[in-house]
C-alpha cells in the first residue's frame, strides 16, 4: 500500500515535471501554482491544457495605507502586503525593517512611531511563504526628522552655552581669587616685616 502511494507521487511529480518541461524547476509544484489553472476559472480541460503551463510568477506589492512613502518621525506606519496568490497557497508573511524580522505574520504590517537611526529612511520586505515559494516586495520609507529632534538639539544647544558660560564665571572667579589672594600674602609680608621691625626695635632696646 505504502509502496503504492509512494510509486503514485512519483508517478504525479514526473508527470508534472514532464508537463513544464524537465529541469525547468525540479521541484513538483502544486495545480495553484501553475498560471493557467489561475487565469482560467474552468477548470475543465486538465491534461491537455496544462501542456503549456508554467509556475505564474507572483506579483507581490507593498501598499500604504495613506499612499504616502514619506513621514514624519513618530507616525504610525501601515502597510498592507498586496499579492496575487491563491489563499490555500500562503503559509505565512514575514515582514523585515532594515533586514531586521519582525514579528508580524499577516499581511498587514504597523509601524508605531517610525524612528530612524543613522540614515533617514527604512527599508520594509514583505515576504510572502507559499507553497508556491517565496515571492517578495520592498519599500522604502523616508522619514522626516520629528519636532523633537528639533527640540533634543536646542537642548544641547542650550546645554553648551550653559557650559560655556560656567567655565568663563569659573574663570573670572579664580583670577579674582588669585588677585585676592596675592593680596592677602603681600599683606602677611608686611606684617612679617613689621614684626620685624618691632622686634629688631625690642632687641635695640637691650
Ligand atoms: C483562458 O481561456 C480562454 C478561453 O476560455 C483562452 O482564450 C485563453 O487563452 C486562456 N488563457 C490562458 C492563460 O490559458
Ligand atoms: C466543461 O465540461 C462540460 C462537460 O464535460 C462541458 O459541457 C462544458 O462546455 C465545459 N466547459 C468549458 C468552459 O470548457
Ligand atoms: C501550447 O503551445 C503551443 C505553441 O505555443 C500551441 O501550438 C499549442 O496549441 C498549445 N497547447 C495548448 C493545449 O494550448
Ligand atoms: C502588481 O500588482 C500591483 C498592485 O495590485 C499592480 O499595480 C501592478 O500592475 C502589478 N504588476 C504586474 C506586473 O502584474
Ligand atoms: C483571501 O484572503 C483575504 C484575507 O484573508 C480575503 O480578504 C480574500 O477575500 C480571500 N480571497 C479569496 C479568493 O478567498
Ligand atoms: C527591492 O525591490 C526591487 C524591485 O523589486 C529590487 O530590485 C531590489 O533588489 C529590492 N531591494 C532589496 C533590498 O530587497
Amino acid at each position: 500500500m505504502r509502496e503504492f502511494g509512494e510509486t503514485l507521487l512519483i508517478t504525479v511529480c514526473f508527470l508534472h515535471l514532464l508537463d513544464r518541461g524537465i529541469g525547468e524547476s525540479g521541484t513538483c509544484k502544486p495545480d495553484e501554482c501553475l498560471n493557467c489553472l489561475i487565469s482560467n476559472a474552468s477548470q475543465n480541460s486538465t491534461n491537455d491544457v496544462r501542456e503549456n503551463c508554467t509556475i505564474k510568477d507572483f506579483n507581490v506589492t507593498i501598499k500604504s495605507q495613506t499612499n504616502e512613502t514619506t513621514v514624519d518621525e513618530g507616525s504610525d506606519v501601515t502597510l498592507t502586503c498586496v499579492h496575487d496568490l491563491p489563499n490555500v497557497s500562503i503559509i505565512s508573511f514575514r515582514w523585515e525593517k532594515d533586514n531586521e524580522l519582525q514579528g508580524e505574520t499577516s499581511e498587514t504590517f504597523q509601524i508605531k512611531s517610525i524612528k530612524t537611526k543613522s540614515s533617514k529612511s527604512c527599508l520594509v520586505v514583505c515576504n510572502v511563504d507559499s507553497i508556491c515559494g517565496v515571492f517578495n516586495s520592498n519599500i522604502t520609507i523616508t522619514v522626516n526628522a520629528g519636532s523633537h529632534m528639533v527640540v533634543i538639539l536646542v537642548c544641547v544647544g542650550a546645554a553648551a552655552a550653559l557650559l560655556m558660560m560656567f567655565a568663563i564665571g569659573m574663570k573670572i572667579s579664580l583670577r579674582r581669587g588669585q588677585v585676592q589672594s596675592q593680596a592677602r600674602k603681600r599683606q602677611r609680608q608686611q606684617n612679617m616685616e613689621n614684626i620685624h621691625s618691632t622686634v629688631n626695635t625690642v632687641t635695640s632696646y637691650y
